[in-house]
């Protein structure tokens, strides 16, 4: 500890504790900031095109074209017919988005009746295909327009797909007609799954909208922030959503970002607002963005909501 503080002396990320009491001393201020709000859109336009790019699409993605993946080293996959039929023409949403939700599953949802809030959002974003079961609703709404699903999910929750489809498909349907978002093109492993949950939904005449995550875009928001102090391996796919409402929304409030283990109140928080069971290393990568998300709250770029909406 002793070594690390020599050779680091000048940025140190703060403890748990401290952004608890600076989060406290902040309270639930909040004043819109126009001017950051442009700038934080300006800059993400800049490196990363988000209205262009978020998606892999027949535009930004002809046959032939080599998409690498931003997960591995040097393994790409060559855009071919049967790929390239998958995709969407172009990006399909109606912009600019005007307010926008972004809910993280984090457990400071729980009992924090901010559900109508959230719906009341004109594009809502979730993470991860989340529970939206009537027990939760008060606390995280129902409505959905974009919802990120890992291929990690496909394979744990589903069997790969590899057996029925039907409890993949049926469990689909809380999230109404909104996009499905995957990063199939991230990990080699993620790919096939990714293919199967894309055909799952497309012969089953669902609502849903498959938009698999560009790579290129992935990667180039992943550097953004890695200029900005975020150290990770990877962003966490909250991150991933601020950084895209960002840019395609006039108004970002996000929900559910707390990645610490107690509450304002001093009161235990679990990590999951539907359980506690801990990512592997999550506590390296999700403070360090909390502190990030402060800032863009602190200088009214983006809302976070961390206590109880009124
Ligand atoms: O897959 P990942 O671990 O990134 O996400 P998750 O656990 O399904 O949660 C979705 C997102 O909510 C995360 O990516 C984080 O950005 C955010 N989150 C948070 O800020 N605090 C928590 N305690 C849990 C999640």
């Amino acid at each position: 500890v002793l070594c690390w503080f020599y050779i680091y002396p000048v940025y140190r990320l703060p403890r748990d504790k401290e952004i608890v009491e600076e989060v406290l001393r902040q309270g639930e201020v909040w004043q819109k900031n126009q001017t950051g709000i442009d700038l934080y859109r300006k800059l993400l336009t800049d490196c990363c095109d988000p209205r262009r790019m978020f998606a892999v699409t027949k535009e930004n993605s002809p046959m032939g074209k080599v998409l690498w993946y931003d997960g591995e080293f040097y393994h790409s996959h060559t855009v071919n017919n049967e790929t390239f039929s998958l995709f969407v023409q172009d990006n399909p949403l109606q912009l600019p988005l005007k307010k926008c939700a972004v809910v993280g599953n984090g457990g400071i949802l729980r009992h924090s009746k901010c559900g109508r809030h959230i719906d009341q959002a004109d594009f809502i974003m979730r993470c991860n295909l989340p529970p939206l079961s009537k027990e939760y609703v008060e606390d995280v709404g129902t409505k959905t327009h974009l919802v990120t699903a890992n291929p990690s999910i496909i394979e744990k929750r589903f069997q790969n797909l590899l057996w029925s489809r039907k409890a993949f498909v049926d469990s689909m349907k809380v999230y109404g007609s909104s996009y499905i978002y995957m990063p199939a093109f991230s990990m080699k492993p993620g790919t096939d799954p990714s293919l199967r949950a894309y055909y799952a939904l497309s012969d089953t005449s669902s609502n849903l909208t498959m938009l698999f995550a560009n790579p290129e875009f992935l990667r180039t928001v992943g550097k953004f922030w890695k200029a900005r102090g975020v150290h990770a391996k990877r962003l966490s796919t909250g991150l991933f959503l601020v950084s895209l409402a960002l840019g395609l929304c006039e108004e970002v409030t996000a929900y559910g970002f707390w990645p610490f283990s107690v509450g304002l109140d001093e009161q235990p928080v679990s990590h999951h607002y539907y359980d506690n069971i801990l990512p592997y290393k999550w506590f390296h990568a999700m403070p360090e963005e909390f502190v990030q998300l402060w800032h863009l709250h602190k200088s009214g770029t983006l809302r976070m909501r961390v206590g109880h909406c009124p």
